[in-house]
């Protein structure tokens, strides 16, 4: 687990004498600023790639802003009031303070990531592949007990399925799978497939609680457009959408870096051996 820095008081901030150079403060210490930047791509050039956690944040996507685990306090003077801002979506500006481990931001991540495992099958979590799940990560980052998690279970997506979720369990498909017992609802696949893919075959369906991932019109892998790419299940921090081979859970000898020959596009590919 990667070990953060102390956060430092609004009040230690040490200002630049460079006038020219926009800065904001990590944290009490002026650091540089790149135009058109998020707080997130400040914070990883400056702290390493996880200097927060994050959720709903992926390398290949838009930012989306959904599930706020990554928020950090933002004041506009060094002894100023901090709004919480979600760092992944909010563009960096000159002169900002921004806090990240304050213990107000502690205790906003935890009570988020708890409600998030209200709806989760906590038991699974402790036992799958913990390389693979970015949530269990998030929660050892955070550092709290699965256990220990303060509000009642709410039913699992499964448990609620009714006859228009009828794929929420999906294994009719060759190569990809779901089981949105796992889902938190970060919305990675939809815009994986929706940004890497251009196929748009997964919404978001439902309100609230009462949310899952629909393919196409609301059939099955199978007989939905889904064209097997797998932007989808190497999007989905769990494994609420995984392929086949669970090939996220697979742990390469050699990687060789090659070109899709499916159709005229060319894009990049990875190719894993193990
Ligand atoms: S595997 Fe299918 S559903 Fe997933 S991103 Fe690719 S086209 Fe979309
Ligand atoms: S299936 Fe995975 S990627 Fe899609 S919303 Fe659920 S957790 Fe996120
Ligand atoms: S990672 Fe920023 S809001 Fe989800």
């Amino acid at each position: 687990m990667t070990r953060m820095p102390d956060a430092r008081t609004k009040a230690e901030a040490t200002p630049v004498t460079d006038t020219d150079t926009m800065v904001a403060y990590i944290n009490g210490k002026a650091t540089p600023i790149i135009e058109g930047e998020t707080i997130l791509d400040l914070l990883r050039r400056n702290m390493g790639p996880d200097p927060v956690p994050t959720l709903c944040d992926a390398p290949n996507l838009e930012p989306f802003g959904s599930c706020r685990v990554c928020s950090v306090e933002v004041a506009l003077q060094a002894d100023g009031p901090g709004r919480v801002m979600a760092s992944c979506h909010t563009p960096v500006a000159q002169g900002q303070f921004i806090t990240t481990h304050s213990e107000r931001m502690k205790r906003l991540r935890k009570n988020i990531v708890e409600l998030v495992l209200t709806n989760y099958p906590t038991e699974q979590l402790k036992t799958e592949d913990h390389g693979a799940n970015e949530l269990y990560n998030v929660v050892q980052k955070i550092g709290f007990d699965i256990d220990s998690v303060r509000y009642p279970k709410g039913a699992l997506p499964l448990d609620a399925a009714g006859a228009d979720r009828a794929f929420a369990s999906d294994t009719t498909h060759p190569y990809m799978v779901s089981n949105l017992d796992s889902c938190i609802n970060c919305y990675r696949c939809v815009r994986a497939c929706d940004e890497v893919q251009g196929e748009m075959v997964l919404t978001m369906a439902g309100r609230g609680f009462d949310s899952w991932i629909a393919k196409g019109t609301g059939e099955s892998f199978k007989d939905s457009d889904c064209v097997s790419c797998g932007a989808c299940a190497q999007a989905c921090p769990t494994s609420a959408i995984t392929d086949v081979f669970k090939s996220k859970e697979t742990v390469a000898d050699r990687i060789v870096r090659t070109v899709c020959t499916y159709c005229g596009v060319g894009c990049n590919l990875k190719c894993s051996e193990g």
